[in-house]
């Protein structure tokens, strides 16, 4: 069976320093986006290989390191499998004889080399697509006259498939090679070392200074520096960027986990999103980075959102603030979806990319669908240099600052204020009157102080969590605005408190699930005071007659147990209706005793199909 090593983490140091702990506490750091084994390669002082691997949590892997364990250049990996038991042979650093090397993504021939490297009778250890680029590698490195990076750029010539890679050779110190395709990897530069890993969270704390490599480019790192060129031996020249937060960023910073953290920061977050980008003159927004003036704005006749899991959901939020402030047609669909459905690309249509990491492989595949196309498309993105927001024609970045709980919170929020902004804009070159603009402006401007009168209202809310988590499954249910609210909550429960839990558009409940409402079965439901309010008290009263316990959230008292959340604008409602149900969520996953932050069977960033 081959055994695919696809949402990882990887990390590398070249300079003076040992880099075994720099290599481990940048593995931590990486290890939200992968945990079931762990490893580190470092090259020691007499040019012997040391290797340490495991099945387990990186500190498994650290535990019990021999005070002689020491050197670099280094590399690290955390790895999540996707196919393929986790084991310690699995576990990478892959070693063939002086060479060892660590892989994120999906060698597609691998295979096929196997066989190849079989017959030339090289042994395999491990079941992994990866071993196969040791050896690869490990064979071009066999002529001394071809040096490391050389080696490297041979051997991936031969690769189908997707990768980050770092590589270290025992019999060639002082270098560490890394190449990206299709897999992020980002280096750090240090004062006389380097760094490298696939995510800036490994850096902060060392350098802030950080040059984001693109597909097909090779990085051959030295103590004193790096120099960058392509598979085809094409050298490149790169211009280093400043890392935008610090190492504080990526602490639980006295929460219990990274997820109460991020919730707690949503006040904050929606400050952020919304820093210079009123416009008290117009009563409209200001969007730097658009790229779209106002006739091409004026012309767009539709706009399509694609995103993945909670993007997606913010991406439904989305369309409905579209329509109803700019009233032009808007629907969200999951860019998995999107992408292999061969879809109609219409000049006249905004496409939006949402994304929280900006690499996430479905995501990014469906822009590059689009872009092929001729489409216009605008990425709604937190990481900024992040593949898909280079690769789209404008967008509004989230600042929402490192999010490391797998189960995504802030950005859902910095996301909808993004859109929020963006209707604002293309609803004031329409129809939106000044006076809705300055309604709308106002009401964003609101929101942080309200979110925080949510969090204060944590512990009641932690009570009801309780009573949700001693059930095996929950509805969810909303209606238009709230739907999009239901799905996320409903998402966010399922994420880390495994309970099943289902959203429904409350007004389909009587067309089929209705039969399933029992004492047994509670509902979560969204129930704002708008103008929908009574047809959602109606379906309230048709579930209670079955028995059905509902908890609410409103902006009033609508069920035996309602979260009462402060009211804003009808439109923007939503955006305060979701904080809630993250607290539910959370809470009911902490009763239960899940490990909040490293979900079973999730990784925060899907860098592969
Ligand atoms: C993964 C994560 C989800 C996330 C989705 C999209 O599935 O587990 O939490 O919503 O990817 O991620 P993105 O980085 O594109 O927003």
């Amino acid at each position: 069976m081959r055994s695919g090593s696809n949402v990882c983490g990887i990390v590398a140091y070249v300079g003076p320093q040992d880099a075994t702990p720099i290599l481990f506490e940048g593995l931590q750091r990486l290890e939200y986006r992968g945990y079931d084994s762990a490893g580190v390669a470092v090259v020691g002082k007499s040019g012997q290989l040391r290797v340490r691997k495991a099945k387990g949590r990186v500190r498994d892997a650290a535990e019990g390191l021999p005070a002689r364990f020491k050197g670099a250049p280094g590399i690290g990996h955390t790895r999540w499998a996707t196919h393929g038991e986790p084991s310690d042979a699995n576990a990478h650093p892959h070693v063939s004889g002086t060479v060892a090397i660590v892989h994120n993504g999906v060698i597609e021939n691998a295979d096929e080399l196997r066989a190849k490297l079989t017959a030339d009778g090289v042994e395999f250890a491990s079941e992994t697509d990866s071993e196969v680029l040791a050896h690869l590698i490990a064979a071009a490195a066999a002529d001394p006259d071809v040096d490391l990076a050389e080696a490297v750029r041979l051997a991936l010539t031969r690769i189908v498939g997707t990768y980050g890679i770092a590589v270290v050779d025992a019999s060639r110190p002082g270098v560490c090679v890394v190449a990206r395709n299709g897999s992020p990897v980002v280096l750090g530069l240090g004062d006389k070392e380097m760094y490298a890993a696939s995510d800036v969270s490994a850096l902060a704390g060392h350098t802030r200074q950080v040059v984001h490599l693109d597909d097909g480019e090779i990085a051959a790192l030295t103590a004193g520096g790096y120099r960058t060129f392509t598979l085809e031996a094409r050298a490149t020249t790169k211009e280093p960027s400043e890392l935008d937060a610090d190492a504080a960023s990526y602490d639980t910073g006295g929460h219990a986990t990274f997820m109460a953290k991020e919730i707690h920061e949503q006040p904050e977050v929606v400050e952020r999103a919304l820093r210079g980008r009123l416009d008290p003159r117009f009563h409209t927004a200001h969007l730097g980075g658009l790229n779209l003036d106002p006739r091409d704005a004026r012309a767009i006749r539709r706009v399509k959102i694609i995103g993945c899991g909670t993007a997606y959901y913010s991406g439904q939020l989305g369309a409905q603030l579209i329509e109803e402030l700019a009233r032009i047609p808007a629907d969200a669909e999951p860019a998995s979806e999107f992408r292999y459905r061969n879809p109609v690309v219409d000049p006249d249509t905004l496409y939006v990319a949402v994304s929280q990491s900006g690499e996430t492989y479905d995501t990014l595949a469906a822009v590059q669908e689009l872009r092929r196309k001729g489409g216009r498309v605008l990425g709604l993105v937190n990481v900024v240099g992040s593949a898909i927001a280079r690769e789209c024609d404008g967008g509004i970045y989230l600042h929402a600052g490192p999010e490391i709980s797998v189960a995504s919170t802030k950005t859902f929020t910095a996301t909808g204020v993004a859109f929020a902004l963006l209707a604002l804009y293309l609803g004031r070159i329409r129809d939106l009157s000044p006076a809705d603009g300055a309604r709308i402006a106002a009401g964003l401007r609101a929101l942080p102080g309200q979110i925080q009168e949510i969090l204060d209202r944590e512990a009641e809310i932690a009570t009801l969590a309780a009573e949700l988590a001693a059930h095996r499954a929950a509805f969810f249910i909303g209606r238009v605005r709230g739907f999009p609210v239901a799905r996320e909550g409903a998402q966010k429960l399922k994420e880390i408190s495994y309970l099943h839990a289902e959203a429904y558009p409350a007004s389909e409940l009587k067309h089929g699930p209705l039969a399933l409402i029992s004492p047994d079965l509670p509902t979560v439901a969204v129930v704002p005071d708008d103008e929908l309010r009574d047809k959602n008290l109606t379906t309230l009263g048709e579930i209670r007659a079955r028995k059905g316990r509902v908890i609410a959230v409103g902006h009033s008292a609508v069920a035996d147990d309602t979260i009462v959340v402060p009211k804003n604008e009808p439109e923007l409602d939503p955006i305060l209706l979701t904080v809630p149900l993250q607290i539910l969520a959370y809470h009911a996953a902490l009763s239960l005793g899940h490990d909040i932050d490293r979900p079973r069977n999730l990784a925060k960033s899907v860098t592969v199909e």
